[in-house]
């Protein structure tokens, strides 16, 4: 062991102090500052200068104070005990926090992790005289009721098992497995391994997106889907329902683990996130959904600090389970507060701003951020993913600012929430015009073997009918919708019906919440069925108040309530109803 760097404090501002001197600490070490011991990191070495962001509240610090150094890189604990748990940006267990210090944040408290007495029921994986690997697993421990925790060996280690422990119950710190490394010398392994949050864990390779992650809101699986492995944004101004919409994809996507990054949002609107997500049922279970689920919260009256490092804990955690060969889906709430973080320690630090008075680093932040999604072949050989959904809060909900501009950049999905649709409580507020995802590509090949040959076409369509009804919207508003000639009153109305009854989608009503793939597909089905067979009414010089008058259109809106999810049959029957309106036309105007 190296014996103990120390420094005195020379400089305090807000997150931010400074050591005078020459100081033997290394970049992005973990330091203790001043007598209560808060949580800090090393983010800047001169020659003359140390500067460490702190990780705690600094009030009552004082110049003189004492830091102590750590030898290691900030980093988190990884072993069972992460699921069903609240931390803050540097994974400290919220709730045992509170116990200890008995306030909601209490600074400097040396508290673990994660619970290292309980015991494990753990079954051991590997056997003497095998050789195993970073990544191979050698135990497994039911986590929770949904997820089974795969213990791995660290990544770099390599080596032949000389010992194992039997089946049994252990804690997370006993040793379980002992192996004799390459150059004779003999390492313990127990289920928790330690990992520096900036820095991305090992695979093996990337994959190419092609498995969509399917959310059950057609706005998104059908017209702007995201790849498992992808990267998505929600920007929106307030209200327009960006936690509603991650809260959507938490419940009813179909990732194994959801990682949920509050971050910077006020603090009571981050209870009632915290309280609404503990109360949330896995519809697939029946279980609560905190079993698949891990929360890491920074209310805005925490430090800044720590917001900034709550992402990196978050992609830290979410690529462990990955590592496992899980789907993981980590939502960001919101990335707008993280990036404020950044301007505000930026600007402690006197760096030059940049635009609006972000860092010039913000950009490239962002970018390394989305860059630890991917699907991933991992160190042992199966297939994992990490999907990051960022919202996005700009001011106003103008979409030219920089944290929306520089997302832009780096995300492949784009879900554009909008305002007026949000008044007008068409939800979800997602704009079809502003929108757009870039995986549609990659994911027709699933969309063709899965649902159906047809799907990217009818998709195409409809989106296809939006773009006309939107064209055909600027004449309407200069002369009227009178003038039009009935094939384009036709487009118009089949737009609407697609707004209505495919787009708008109710996340409180039981069947219309979440919807299965082949009832999306089916839905489009029927609605361009019944404009193929309008089309031949109104080419035959049937007037479109005709068509109107049979009320086919306002049926047709309502399948997604009328037809309840363990019954799509009953959307064949539709086409039957859609030829005997057809045929009544015909018959009444003959
Ligand atoms: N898909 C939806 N279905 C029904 N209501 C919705 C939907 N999305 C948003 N809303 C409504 O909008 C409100 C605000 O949404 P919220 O997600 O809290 O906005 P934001 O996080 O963008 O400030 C919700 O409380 C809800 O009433
Ligand atoms: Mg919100």
């Amino acid at each position: 062991m190296n014996s103990v760097k120390t420094g005195k404090i020379y400089g305090i501002n807000g997150p931010v102090i400074y050591l005078k001197g020459r100081s033997e600490f290394k970049m992005s070490e973990m330091v203790y500052v001043g007598s209560q011991k808060l949580v800090g990191e090393v983010i800047g070495l001169d020659k003359d200068l140390t500067t460490i962001q702190v990780y705690e509240e600094t009030s009552g610090l004082q110049p003189g104070e004492e830091v102590v150094g750590t030898d290691a890189a900030v980093s988190v604990t990884l072993a069972p005990g992460i699921l069903d748990n609240i931390f803050d940006g540097i994974e400290r267990p919220l709730e045992k926090i509170a116990e200890e210090g008995g306030a909601f944040v209490v600074r400097g408290v040396n508290v673990d992790s994660l619970d290292t007495e309980k015991r494990w029921e753990t079954h051991i994986t590997v056997q003497e005289g095998e050789l195993v690997h970073g990544g191979t697993v050698i135990a497994e421990v039911q986590e929770t009721r949904a997820i089974v925790h795969k213990c791995m060996v660290p990544p770099d280690l390599e080596g032949t098992v000389v010992s194992v422990k039997p089946d049994g119950q252990y804690t997370i710190q006993d040793v379980i497995v002992t192996v004799e490394l390459m150059d004779g010398t003999r390492k313990d392994l127990t289920m928790t391994q330690r990992w520096p949050i900036r820095v991305p864990r090992p695979v093996h390779h990337r994959y190419p997106a092609s498995v969509p992650l399917v959310t059950g809101q057609r706005i998104l699986d059908t017209m702007f889907p995201i790849a498992k492995g992808g990267t998505a944004a929600i920007p929106g101004g307030f209200g327009t329902g960006k936690t509603m919409t991650q809260h959507q994809i938490a419940k009813w996507s179909d990732a194994d683990i959801i990682i949920y990054i509050g971050c910077g949002e006020r603090g009571n609107e981050m209870t009632q996130v915290l309280e609404e997500f503990s109360e949330l049922v896995d519809p697939k279970s029946g279980n609560p959904l905190m079993d698949r689920t891990t929360l890491i919260a920074n209310t805005s009256n925490m430090p800044v600090a720590a917001r900034e490092a709550s992402i990196y804990t978050g992609l830290t955690l979410a690529e462990y389970y990955r590592d496992m060969g899980y789907d993981v889906a980590i939502m960001a709430d919101s990335t707008s507060r993280w990036a404020e973080a950044l301007r505000e320690l930026s600007g402690r630090l006197e760096e030059m701003p940049a635009e609006e008075g972000f860092p010039a680093y913000l950009a490239s932040r962002l970018s390394a951020f989305y860059e630890r999604a991917g699907m991933m072949q991992t160190l042992n050989g199966a297939t994992g993913s990490v999907s990051i959904i960022g919202a996005v809060s700009p001011q106003g909900g103008d979409f030219s600012e920089p944290v929306t501009q520089n997302t832009k950049r780096f995300v492949r999905c784009f879900w554009g929430l909008d305002k007026s649709l949000a008044y007008a409580r068409h939800f979800p507020a997602i704009h079809w015009l502003s929108s757009y995802s870039e995986y549609l590509n990659d994911l027709s090949g699933w969309y063709s073997d899965h649902v159906s040959p047809k799907f990217v076409d009818y998709r195409n369509r409809l989106m296809a009918l939006l773009n006309q009804e939107s064209s055909l919207m600027e004449i309407v508003k200069l002369i009227g919708g009178d003038v039009l000639p009935d094939d384009q009153k036709l487009i118009l109305e089949i737009a609407r019906v697609i707004r209505l009854g495919f787009l708008q989608q109710n996340a409180f009503h039981k069947d219309d919440t979440c919807v299965s793939m082949e009832k999306q597909f089916k839905m489009m089905d029927v609605i361009l069925y019944l404009y193929k067979k309008s089309r031949e009414l109104v080419a035959m010089g049937m007037p479109m108040s005709v068509l109107k008058a049979e009320g086919i259109f306002e049926k047709v809106i309502a399948i997604k309530y009328d037809v309840p999810n363990d019954n799509l049959q009953l959307l064949d029957l539709y086409k039957n109803d859609i030829d005997a309106f057809y045929n009544r036309v015909i018959e009444k105007n003959a």
